[in-house]
């Protein structure tokens, strides 16, 4: 701003004014210009006799332009000047027929408007805080921010434990960034403001905005989001429950449709059931010859040689005892 605001003015050409009975001209004159909404600003000067008015204008092609013609205001609104190039801007007081001298004044708006602080939205959420940003708006143009002028604009976010002067400065190139690890239980604030890395110009800080980390509300949102997480794992549970056990009864009515076929052989199930067996039939492959595992078995009765008859009459329905070697000789 202090390039753009070079109003001048000699204290001489004031002395000389007010001793040759004319009109002084405006004092302080000055350019406030935040987010390029630019007001021309002064303040009337001392005159005894009567009120002054003033005529305020800005050089157009070649030629100096009315934009406030006679007002008894001591601000004129030059917000719709071309954002880019040098402004020569004037104004003077007058009383009647008379004026006063002009007051010059020359203006950059791309320059000297200054970055206003941009919106911000905090929330805290565990132990960090989300920072939405939102870059000033430009007056009276609806879809552009100081963001879209500034090809280089970053953020400076600025936070602190209340209470402590031990400041943090984060620089961020988006409109949202996260502060993390920060201590529970505790209220930190944050402002931000708008930074032109390029030429080292810095915005006006935004209001601090203060958030408790850990307060009741934090603590209500996890045990909200505790007892949802909570609902779906017993639900999924209980899905996979009914799940399994249709799944088991359509095994079940399966089976049974199909266990005919399915049923192995009687002596199957014996010879798979006896393991040793099993197991050297699987080892001795190819098998060996039947004769060296099996031995002929021949089975003779006592009874055949020693003539003596069995205890038990009818000893043909003894075990083991084969009918005619077991009968005593047939009487004649
Ligand atoms: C203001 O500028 C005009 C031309 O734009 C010039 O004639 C005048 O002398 C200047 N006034 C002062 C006080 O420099
Ligand atoms: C102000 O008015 C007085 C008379 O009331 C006069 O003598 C004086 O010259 C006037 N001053 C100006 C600057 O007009
Ligand atoms: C400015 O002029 C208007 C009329 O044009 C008048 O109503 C108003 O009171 C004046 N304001 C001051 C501060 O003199
Ligand atoms: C910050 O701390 C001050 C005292 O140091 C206290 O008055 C103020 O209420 C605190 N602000 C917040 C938002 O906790
Ligand atoms: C940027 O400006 C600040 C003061 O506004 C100054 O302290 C700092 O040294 C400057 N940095 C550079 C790189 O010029």
């Amino acid at each position: 701003m202090a390039r753009g605001l070079r109003g001048w003015l000699g204290g001489w050409l004031l002395a000389a004014a007010t001793a040759l009975g004319m009109v002084p001209p405006p004092e302080n004159v000055r350019m406030n210009s935040v987010n390029f909404k630019n007001i021309l600003e002064w303040e009337s000067p001392e005159f005894p006799n009567g009120t002054l008015t003033f005529t305020a204008q800005y050089l157009g092609y070649r030629k100096f332009q009315d934009r406030c013609a006679g007002t008894n205001a001591t601000e004129c609104d030059f917000s719709d000047l071309s954002k880019y190039g040098d402004h020569t801007l004037r104004v003077r007081a007058e009383r009647g027929a008379e004026h006063s001298a002009w007051v010059n004044l020359s203006f950059c708006p791309v320059d000297d408007t200054v970055i206003g602080p941009p919106g911000m939205r905090v929330e805290a959420l565990a132990n960090s805080l989300h920072i939405h940003l939102l870059a000033p708006r430009i007056e009276k143009e609806w879809a552009w921010t100081m963001k879209n002028i500034y090809s280089l604009w970053v953020y400076h976010v600025e936070y602190w434990r209340n209470g402590s002067d031990t400041r943090h400065l984060v620089t961020c190139h988006y409109d949202f960034e996260v502060l993390r690890n920060l201590a529970p239980w505790t209220t930190y604030c944050v402002h931000v403001r708008g930074f032109l890395p390029n030429q080292n110009r810095t915005g006006r800080w935004s209001e601090p905005v203060c958030k408790g980390i850990g307060s009741d509300d934090s603590i209500l949102s996890w045990i909200v989001v505790a007892v949802v997480l909570a609902a779906s794992v017993l639900a999924a549970c209980l899905l996979l429950a009914s799940c399994s056990a249709l799944l088991w009864s359509i095994y079940k009515g399966t089976k049974y449709a199909f266990s005919p076929r399915n049923t192995l052989p009687q002596h199957l199930k014996e010879f798979l059931s006896r393991p040793p067996h099993g197991r050297l039939l699987f080892l001795s492959f190819p098998p060996a010859d039947e004769s060296d595992v099996f031995d002929k078995l021949s089975v003779v009765t006592e009874d055949a040689e020693s003539g003596e008859r069995p205890a038990a009459p009818g000893g043909g329905r003894g075990l083991g005892a084969p009918g005619g070697a077991a009968c005593p000789p047939a009487g004649p």
